[in-house]
């Protein structure tokens, strides 16, 4: 089928590097492109290590529709897949790539989502507030911060004496496991299979 997605993501890459991965062995998609907004960024060697092309964005091309749309197009860019991306994404792209793009979030929205809620913060809120169980929620993308359609969930549990990290990891690990396969599915169902 050879859908052709871009992963927009400014961290380390593990999940890039997981959804580059997944993809490589399926039919259905490939990773074509990596966009970071932050040079430097572990996902710049994560793309490297696999031969995906990937671009710097400052905030200017963030915010021009031309430029970035026009970069996409040249990539023939048909779904795009954050993963760790921290930036806030323009009302243009949301409305070009309309039932089309994917974000990770870790926790379990509407839970601990919304502005200051990323990385480590994210794990430290749902210490604090006593949760028993966290996860991961995959939703379409909106115009507000984590406000899209959530397309799934997976729960992990939280013991009283885990640590922020502690619980991060068991994050990380739900993301790693489903988020590849969450992507294959969405963009099957949305092809109409
Ligand atoms: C993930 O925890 C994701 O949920 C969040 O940012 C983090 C990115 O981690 N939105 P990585 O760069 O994939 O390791």
């Amino acid at each position: 089928m050879g859908v052709k997605i871009a992963v927009f993501a400014s961290g380390t890459g593990t999940n890039a590097d997981a959804i580059i991965r997944f993809f490589k062995a399926d039919e259905v998609a490939d990773v074509t492109l990596v966009v970071s907004s932050k040079h430097g960024a572990g996902v710049l060697d994560v793309a490297d290590g696999h031969g995906v092309v990937s671009v710097v964005v400052d905030k200017d091309v963030m915010a021009d529709e031309e430029v970035l749309l026009a970069l996409l197009e040249a990539y023939e860019i048909d779904f795009i897949v954050l993963a760790g991306w921290l930036r806030l994404i323009p009302p243009f792209l949301v409305r070009a790539f309309n039932g089309r793009m994917l974000n990770i979030h870790p926790a379990l929205l509407p839970k601990f989502g919304g502005k200051g809620m990323w990385g480590h913060h994210v794990h430290e809120a749902v210490k604090a507030a006593g949760e028993k169980v966290s996860g991961i929620t995959i939703h379409q993308v909106s115009e507000a911060y984590d406000e899209g359609a959530i397309v799934a969930q997976f729960e992990t549990s939280v013991e009283a004496n885990d640590s922020a990290s502690d619980i991060e990891a068991k994050v990380k690990a739900l993301e790693l496991k489903h988020f590849p396969v969450v992507i294959k599915k969405f963009i099957l169902a949305s092809m109409g299979y």
